[in-house]
């Protein structure tokens, strides 16, 4: 395989531009010619090429966001769209797509292989961690270390002010930043939306820790949880008489400068891509399993059905809610 194109797509996340970087570098080193493509697949089915040189993503390890830029694209859900954009890969004798994304970006990556026979290898890149065949996404590992800051730093506020705050956290209907953060930032309480959790229970909880003593507490909401930030505050206020506030995370957990786990798992996958690519593999997913970099049959890796750590969720109960 001689000519090759990435892109990344859907939410960014910190830890791309290492894979990017990586999928440059190692496939010229394999003798390929590689392309980015600009703005994800919007950019795909507008033609966004960029010839791509070593220097081209000289000094970018280090930066959150990708430099190629990102986009959630209606437009590719529709066949006649990824026909244009394999249609445009063709005309530049591209043979090979690698495709930096989560669920909806892969599962679009899987049907542009399926229809048109492109060859494609997915990497996963997302901050959720929401992808049941890998225990690793690109970008998680720093979206968690971004929520243990602020946890830190709401602490030291919460506790001069001897009052509680609810931190609310991304991850969709994935409560593994909240899992995660929860547990290494020592949180009293985690709301995830794989458990059940009724508001009465959190009530309950900030009062056992007013009984022992505990002038604040810090709740973890993951954004996906069933009961919103606002009611758990009206009802915390008006059952324990206790002061609370709410810290939205947002998209903060989306920037910042890769951890060296999210570095060094992004580039090992650009590595293990374009080694798949050149050797004439496709329809793969690439993930980390066991705590190697593994890849997986595309659409089984898709169909695979997410279960958060049972032993994780254990410790949450014991440590917290
Ligand atoms: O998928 C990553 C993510 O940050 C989710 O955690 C969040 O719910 C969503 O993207 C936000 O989407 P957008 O960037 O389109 O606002």
């Amino acid at each position: 395989m001689k000519r090759i194109a990435v892109l990344t797509s859907g939410g960014d996340s910190p830890g791309m531009n290492a894979a990017i970087r990586a999928v440059v570098r190692y496939g010229i080193y394999n003798d390929m010619e590689v392309f980015a493509v600009h703005r994800g697949y919007e950019g795909l089915i507008d033609n966004e090429f960029e010839k791509m040189s070593r220097r081209s993503v000289a000094d970018i390890l280090h930066r959150g966001g990708t430099i190629i830029q990102t986009s959630r694209s209606v437009r590719f859900m529709e066949p006649e769209n990824r026909q244009k954009a394999y249609e445009n890969l063709k005309k530049l004798g591209i043979e090979g797509l690698v495709v930096i994304g989560g669920n909806g970006s892969l599962t679009g990556a899987k049907l542009l292989e399926e229809e048109t026979g492109m060859k494609v290898i997915g990497i996963p890149g997302t901050i959720d961690n929401d992808l049941a065949y890998t225990d690793h996404t690109i970008g998680f590992d720093t979206a968690v270390n971004t929520v243990l800051d602020a946890i830190s730093k709401v602490r030291d506020t919460s506790s001069s002010h001897e009052r509680s705050c609810v931190i609310e956290v991304m991850g969709r209907n994935c409560g593994d930043i909240a899992l995660y953060s929860g547990i290494t930032g020592g949180a009293e309480v985690v709301l995830l939306p794989e458990i059940e959790t009724t508001l009465e229970e959190v009530v309950d909880k900030i009062k056992e820790g007013m009984v022992s003593g505990k002038l604040h507490s810090i709740i973890i909401r993951a954004e996906g949880f069933p009961i919103s930030s606002q009611e758990i505050i009206k009802a915390v206020k008006e059952e324990t008489g206790q002061d609370i506030k709410l810290v939205v995370l947002s998209y903060l957990q989306r920037g910042g400068s890769p951890s060296v786990r999210d570095r060094l798992f992004a580039t090992e996958a650009g590595e293990k891509a374009v080694e798949l690519l050149r050797d004439g593999f496709s329809f793969r997913a690439i993930g980390e399993y066991a705590g190697k970099i593994s890849h997986f049959d595309l659409a089984k890796a898709l169909e695979a059905k997410r279960t958060p750590r049972e032993d994780l969720l254990e410790s949450i109960k014991v440590l917290s809610m």
